[in-house]
């Protein structure tokens, strides 16, 4: 049996941890045979103290065994791509990236997560989708994906239980922020889902949990040398979370937004963000094409509508109703106004994520219902010009008073000045 406090004051010490000993310490507070308390304070000496990559590779493998694995490729007897986000405001990017992949002939499985605080997880936006079932068994999400070439569903109990412990210890004992903690926890998830290739959008900038792009950047190498030593591809883009992604943030208009740009008619970021995101994918299917050519099927499918078609097969699939129309619709729509001329010079991520919060597209508790048709659409975004009385953005609202407030908080995380207008690319970096 280990002793969890020497292997606590071992690392308090700075001192290095063998692979056995923390895969005992994951799998014994996995069953609940490590008490909550010596957990926390171990966290606490690896937040102080760091973990080596060999420590950060023995966690990641001890999460992973602490429950199921999909073994998705070998399923479906095709190589399989993922994506994932470290979480950002307005992100809807796997529900468009998805189809595009899918209908380019490569199949596209993902076991998504919910939103907490001022960012959404993906399967709550999906959850606006009339009907849409997140919850499918093992054996329907591999058939989805053999069938459809696409499934989008929440993560399995079972699937990484160690991680959904620790991030919830994490959570309430200030230690999420460390590389170490963030790369075991997302990687472990990819690895357990079993895609052979995986797209990690690391977000940088205000509404991210990575503020500089040198911790990104960070992040990004903790994350490709996880997935290295799993055998898999990884590709970090370092993207731009210093404002929204594209135009709307909250669960019935980014679905709306999503389904957009799957047909062609989406914002330019987010369709950049997107039809990159796809190019990489592709390239490292078995398609056995470049970026450039993944790049050109990836419009090619925007472009012809064969993507669009992937889209309602799938979302029919998962029991949901695709038509936009059904999404619900919030009975209180307002406008914000720029109060001058000027060009857009901030608009703060965090602050529009916190007013759609605010209007209940989001939780600030586990327990918190959501309300899907709230939110906003930013229709200027930085480095545009605005005349005075310009529409900025929309509220989307469930009553008179909360719309007041979210016009007045969306107000103020707009910022102009009198610098001249300029574009703001949407990928900084790739790590690779
Ligand atoms: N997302 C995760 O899944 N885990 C973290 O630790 C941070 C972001």
């Amino acid at each position: 049996m280990i002793r969890a406090a020497e292997l606590i004051e071992r690392k308090r010490d700075g001192r290095e941890l063998g692979a056995e000993e923390l895969r005992e310490l994951v799998l014994e507070y996995t069953a609940d045979r490590v008490p909550e308390y010596q957990m926390a304070a171990f966290l606490m000496a690896v937040y102080f103290k760091g973990l080596s990559s060999a420590e950060t590779f023995a966690l990641t493998d001890a999460m992973v065994a602490s429950g199921d694995t999909i073994d998705l490729g070998g399923a479906i007897g095709r190589r399989c791509v993922d994506k994932h986000s470290t979480g950002g405001v307005g992100d809807k990017t796997s529900i468009a990236v998805g189809p595009i992949v899918a209908a380019c002939g490569v199949p596209f499985g993902k076991m998504s997560g919910r939103g907490l605080g001022h960012t959404g997880g993906t399967l709550d936006k999906l959850e606006a989708i009339p009907g849409y079932r997140i919850e499918l068994t093992t054996e329907e999400f591999v058939e989805q994906v053999r069938e459809v070439g696409l499934a989008i569903i929440g993560q399995s109990a079972n699937l990484v239980p160690a991680d959904k412990r620790l991030y919830a210890l994490r959570d309430v004992t200030a230690t999420v922020d460390n590389i170490s903690l963030i790369a075991a926890s997302i990687m472990s998830k990819k690895l357990a889902g079993g895609a052979d290739a995986i797209v990690l959008d690391v977000k940088v900038g205000d509404g991210a949990f990575m503020k500089t792009l040198e911790d990104a950047r960070a992040l990004a190498q903790t994350m490709l040398e996880l997935g290295e030593h799993a055998g898999r591809q990884v590709v970090c883009l370092l993207t731009d979370m210093d404002q929204p992604l594209g135009a709307a943030v909250g669960n019935s208009l980014e679905i709306a937004e999503a389904r957009d740009t799957v047909r062609g008619e989406g914002p330019p970021d987010f369709t950049e963000l997107v039809l990159d995101a796809c190019a990489r994918l592709l390239s490292r299917s078995d398609l056995g094409i470049d970026e450039d050519e993944g790049r050109r099927r990836a419009e090619a499918a925007v472009g012809d509508g064969s993507a669009l078609a992937v889209y309602e097969r799938w979302i029919r699939a998962q029991g949901g109703d695709p038509d936009p129309t059904a999404l619900p619709e919030a009975p209180v729509v307002k406008e914000v106004h720029a109060p001058r001329a000027g060009s857009v010079v901030r608009l703060g991520a965090i602050a529009v994520g916190m007013a759609a919060l605010h209007l209940g597209a989001g939780r600030r508790t586990k327990e918190d219902a959501i309300d899907h048709s709230v939110g906003v659409l930013c229709h200027v975004k930085r480095g545009a010009s605005v005349a005075a009385g310009d529409v900025l953005a929309e509220v989307h609202a469930g009553d008179e008073a909360s719309g007041e407030e979210a016009v007045a908080a969306v107000l103020a995380a707009y910022e102009l000045g009198d610098e001249p207008p300029r574009e703001h690319p949407i990928l900084l970096d790739v790590v690779s």
